[in-house]
């Protein structure tokens, strides 16, 4: 795990930096995007690039982790909508190219194995934008979700549902109380996995993930296991990491070229 300390708009520019790479190298590549407030930065970065013209994802293909349960087809909420407007109408994703789990689906389960035969059939993800909430849940895989968990409904926790309820003018009783997500394992299966926090709401969570035991009771822990993870984190956000100083340092020394 490579844990990068530095300034929010350097973290969103060493995220897309990274994934300019790989569309240079595997233009059809597969993307997992998150939805909130963390990888905002890194979606306007894409934005500004794509402008430019320094990258095309006109053959790319993504993956959302999650989508809430019930929230009507034009609510703006829905994460569906949400990457729509935040980052797939911006980048110019093919039609199509963009899936989400199916939080209308009358046949959840159908739904959530279908959304897993989907990843696979793409090949699987080579990138996935990944956020921490506060309880240190990744996708909306909460504590006490199985490590070994694929795609299916949850249940939030009310702490999940008071962060999230400023994005519903702060009226908590408008947050759906479920959602479809990616699992743990389903996660897990990403070639690569970028994870970005700011913030001091989230130095607890971080300090988990980073240095804690692996255990259920905070599910980023999970992510120990994997052999390519990138926590992209501000000052306030690591401010819990006992390990730094050797992460500032290490990063400090990495030659430039080798990237995440
Ligand atoms: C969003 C998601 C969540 C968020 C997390 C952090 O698709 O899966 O895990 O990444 O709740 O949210 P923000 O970034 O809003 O603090």
């Amino acid at each position: 795990m490579e844990v990068v300390i530095g300034a929010p708009e350097e973290l969103a520019s060493l995220a897309a930096g990274t994934i300019e790479a790989l569309l240079d190298r595997k233009p059809e590549a597969v993307l997992g995007l998150a939805t909130g407030s963390s990888p905002l930065g890194i979606y306007d970065e894409l934005a500004r690039r794509h402008r430019e013209g320094r990258l095309s994802f006109s053959r790319a293909r993504a993956f959302m982790l999650d989508e809430y349960v019930g929230l009507p087809l034009a609510h703006p909420q829905r994460y569906r909508n949400v990457i729509e407007h935040e980052i797939a109408s911006r980048v110019g994703f093919g039609v199509g190219a963009v899936l989400g789990p199916d939080g209308l689906a009358q046949d959840v389960v159908a739904a959530c194995a279908q959304y897993e035969e989907a990843i696979v059939r793409a090949g699987g993800v080579d990138l996935q934008i990944l956020g921490i909430g506060t309880d240190g849940h990744v996708g909306f895989n909460e504590p006490g979700s199985s490590l070994a968990s694929r795609t299916r409904i949850k249940t939030l926790t009310e702490q999940t549902r008071v962060d999230n309820a400023r994005f519903f003018e702060g009226d908590l009783s408008q947050v759906p109380d479920h959602c479809l997500t990616q699992g743990l394992a389903t996660i897990m299966g990403a070639r690569h996995i970028v994870l970005i926090a700011t913030g001091r709401a989230k130095a607890e969570a971080i300090h988990h993930l980073v240095e804690g035991p692996v255990s259920a009771l905070w599910p980023a822990t999970i992510l120990q296991h994997h052999p390519h993870v990138t926590v992209l984190v501000d000052g306030p956000a690591a401010s819990r990491l006992q390990l730094a100083d050797h992460f500032r340092s290490t990063y400090a020394a990495k030659p430039t070229w080798q990237g995440l």
